[in-house]
């Protein structure tokens, strides 16, 4: 039988059938065809309780704000700010989706290292929580834009070289995402110097998938090495399991030793907030796919009816997953690279994977796919995008419809 511990909470097998939040894949599948994104709706919800619920009980001025890109929809986004997180998005995008879906104005925070004028406009103009400042060009486009003080946070590269993927890291000396601490006094002089930025307090995250708290815990002393403010935002990044021998921290611990360091390093008199994607979205998520070839050359490639137009975090960063054939849990398992449907070499899904004997038609589930896949999803050889389907209670309902031919061509302006 196959390890369920990485599949959403509510998976059962049932049969030769999987269930997820009471639906069967095969139903799933029939329904709404394949590819498609399967999400877990209330383990979404109980994620998002027990982030919220570790935070205010140990801090109560903390706020727990979703970082969008890991799973930009406005139907994920409404489901979260139910549950009473705010958002934290990059850019006029995602911010019009996080209000597209309701989400309140005053818990957004916006980032992105390069704002442009349309971003920070769009900030002010929807009065959000809190714009992170990046560097002294935002400061620069905040004075010329704001018309009345603007809540801001000053971004700082705290310097911590984290122990993940090179593309994940984002608060090592080089980075380019926020000021290097060298520079901090300097930025918070210009912020003080001008009528129209508001400075309240300190941001850092030094990357994502990361595993290691005392990492998260360095971040705060570095912060606490600079001037004190009434606000403290210590990003997102807690990694996930994705194969059955990771160990990742759960949300209590990582949030317990995040505000213990806190109140050790900034006192307990401060607002805290977190930003968590990754570790919100990803267990609750799944990928469902349907094998459409499985040739044997040189070694055993089973390919399905989608890959890296839904899912690039192998090619980017390596990550392997550990896809389930439905069905056949006691079959033989055979050592193959699932592979996509894309033209190039580098579309794997996971290479070198135990799959038990697939054949043409078989449903495969890859699990945790909850973060970061549904965000790149691309039309990569005009494949169409996978619709987002939610299941709660044996009921499925379509977040994000599957992408047509029509949408494909929607923006093609000169057909002749
Ligand atoms: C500023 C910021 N906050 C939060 C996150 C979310 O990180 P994760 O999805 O690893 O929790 C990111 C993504 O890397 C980010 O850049």
């Amino acid at each position: 039988m196959p390890d369920l511990s990485l599949l959403p909470p509510s998976a059962v097998i049932d049969g030769d059938d999987l269930r997820i939040g009471g639906c069967l894949m095969s139903d799933l599948a029939e329904r709404f065809g394949t590819p498609a994104f399967v999400i877990d709706e209330q383990a979404l919800r109980d994620r998002a309780r027990e982030y919220l619920g570790a935070l205010t009980s140990r801090h109560q001025a903390g706020r727990v704000c979703f970082a969008v890109k890991s799973f930009p929809s406005a139907a994920t986004i409404r489901v979260l700010a139910q549950e009473g997180l705010g958002c934290d998005v990059v850019g006029a995008g995602e911010l019009r989706m996080a209000l597209a879906a309701g989400a309140d104005p005053a818990r957004i925070v916006m980032h992105g290292n390069a704002k442009s004028d349309a971003d920070i406009e769009a900030a002010l103009a929807a009065g959000i929580g809190y714009i992170v400042v990046d560097g002294f060009d935002d400061i620069d486009r905040i004075e010329r834009l704001a018309t009345r003080p603007a809540p801001v946070l000053l971004r700082v590269s705290p310097g911590i070289e984290s122990d993940t993927h090179a593309a994940m890291a984002t608060g090592g000396k080089l980075s380019k995402f926020g000021v290097p601490a060298e520079q901090v006094p300097d930025a918070i002089a210009r912020m003080r110097a001008s009528a129209h930025v508001d400075l309240r307090g300190l941001h850092a995250h030094i990357g994502s998938q990361i595993t290691r708290v005392e990492q998260f815990e360095a971040a705060v002393e570095a912060l606490a090495t600079l001037e004190r403010f009434e606000v403290y935002d210590f990003g997102g990044g807690l990694g996930v399991r994705y194969e059955p021998q990771d160990s990742a921290p759960d949300v209590d611990e990582y949030v317990g030793r995040l505000v213990a360091a806190a109140h050790k390093h900034l006192g307990t008199g401060i607002e805290i907030l977190i930003e968590p994607g990754r570790s919100m979205v990803a267990r609750a998520g799944v990928t469902l796919y349907r094998v459409v070839t499985v040739k044997q050359a040189g070694k055993l490639h089973v390919a399905v009816d989608g890959g890296m137009g839904d899912n690039l975090e192998y090619s980017l960063y390596g990550q392997r997953f550990t896809p389930l054939t439905v069905g056949r849990w006691d079959a033989q398992p055979v050592l193959a690279d699932l592979v996509g449907r894309h033209c190039e070499s580098g579309d794997i899904v996971t290479p070198d994977v135990l799959l038990a004997d697939p054949a043409i038609g078989d449903l495969v589930v890859v699990p945790v796919t909850g973060a970061y896949c549904f965000t790149m999803a691309n039309n990569y050889n005009g494949a169409l995008r996978p619709p987002v389907i939610f299941c709660s209670d044996g009921q499925a309902r379509v977040g994000v419809r599957r992408e047509t031919f029509e949408d494909l061509m929607a923006r093609e302006v000169d057909l002749g």
